[in-house]
């Protein structure tokens, strides 16, 4: 008998299988199907991306390295220094990685001493499971912390009791957030930075919604460390900023003894991105055009999205930035909320999908095009007209 991780083995199924068969069961019918679930947006890759990557791809293909293209982090650098104002040493303090997720995953495998008394890692429920499910494969204990509608959808380190602290490496923060699409400004950061360098934790920050902003572009953790990271790593990531899901692109920057650390992991693992797609997240990171252009995109979807929700007096949450709009499940219960409205074709996350923090609230991914976006909310209304839905 072949033998098997006892902590992957506890990890068990998706707790809404039921739910995304039916859901894929509507997406393969006849009628129309509107689909919020995923956050993979359909807009393509702008083509000089594209086209950088193809002229990459030569007659020799070598191993890419894990410390990846000096161009590269020196690419990632300057977009810190244009968006951020932060400044980074491209030679020791920015790694690339293949997209965010497995950066996110494989951290705690640098950090967590699995016998050690310190081997908590916290993060933010309803939230991103990679987070707790790194820490528990590294050898950690999850260590999740419920985030609230009044608490702005925020993890507050300051309201965290002490002991809990001692026994945490470090927290994952992520603004904007998915699910919730809950922003930070520099004020959270510097709060949450204070407390994690008096308890020694590491303040690992996801920012991959970075770009998709609304009202004002939301700051990095980074910002919040007046120039000195020691302690604090952003992860960063193109995926959502230029529409390249599919490539596998990102990085991690900060405090540079973590990165000479990760850079020591990371051969080990196998993830360095090809170096053609090193070279079109080089012309990604160059050019901030074609963000803006994406994220007035977004910002038509979401107008049309939220302003239907207000009219239909359904109470909305977070929403600030982030493809994501987050709102209350009308008669309390999120899946029964989801399951009404996948009969008629609207296809949305129920909260819990995302930790028992998001029982009662529902997550809309503004995938769908306008004309789509449009036409759902059409029939929506007319569902709750026709009293089709929880009220
Ligand atoms: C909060 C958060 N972090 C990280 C990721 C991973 O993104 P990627 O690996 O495409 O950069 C996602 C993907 O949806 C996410 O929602």
């Amino acid at each position: 008998m072949v033998t098997s991780n006892p902590i992957l083995d506890a990890m068990g199924g998706n707790p809404l299988a039921g739910m995304q068969d039916l859901a894929n069961e509507r997406r393969a019918g006849d009628g129309p199907v509107f689909d919020f679930a995923v956050g993979d947006p359909d807009e393509p890759t702008p083509e000089p991306i594209r086209r950088a990557l193809l002229d990459a791809v030569g007659p020799v293909s070598r191993y890419p390295t894990a410390a990846g293209q000096p161009a590269l982090r020196g690419a990632v650098a300057d977009w810190f220094a244009r968006r951020h104002g932060v400044t980074l040493d491209p030679a020791t303090q920015v790694v690339p990685s293949a997209g965010s997720k497995e950066a996110v995953f494989h951290l705690p495998l640098a950090l967590v001493d699995p016998t050690g008394d310190r081997r908590h890692v916290l993060w933010g429920d309803p939230g991103y499971p990679i987070y707790g499910r790194g820490a528990q494969l590294a050898g950690g204990i999850s260590d999740p912390v419920t985030l609230t509608h009044d608490g702005g959808w925020r993890l507050d380190l300051t309201a965290i009791e002490t002991d809990r602290l001692a026994r945490a490496c470090m927290v994952w923060v992520n603004h904007p957030h998915n699910p919730t699409g809950a922003t930070a400004d520099l004020g959270y950061y510097r709060e949450q930075l204070a407390v994690c360098r008096e308890h020694d934790l590491l303040l690992a920050s996801d920012e991959c919604y970075q770009e998709v902003w609304f009202d004002r572009p939301p700051p990095s953790a980074l910002e919040a460390t007046d120039g000195d990271h020691a302690g604090v790593l952003a992860f960063v990531s193109l995926s959502k900023r230029s529409g390249m899901t599919g490539y596998r692109s990102g990085a991690i920057a900060g405090d540079a003894a973590l990165i000479a650390r990760l850079k020591r992991l990371r051969p080990y693992v196998g993830t360095a991105s090809p170096d053609f797609v090193q070279a079109a997240a080089i012309a990604a990171w160059r050019d901030q055009d074609h963000v803006d252009e994406r994220r007035a995109v977004f910002a038509a979807k979401r107008d049309i999205v939220l302003g239907f929700l207000t009219r239909a007096g359904i109470e909305v949450s977070g929403s600030q930035a982030t493809f994501y709009v987050w709102f209350r499940a009308p008669g309390g219960d999120d899946e029964a909320y989801a399951r009404a409205l996948l009969d008629v074709g609207i296809i949305a996350s129920p909260g819990r999908a995302f930790g028992p923090g998001g029982h009662g609230w529902l997550r809309l991914a503004l995938v769908p095009t306008e004309e789509g976006c449009r036409a759902a909310v059409a029939a929506w209304q007319a569902a709750i007209d026709a009293d089709l839905l929880p009220r």
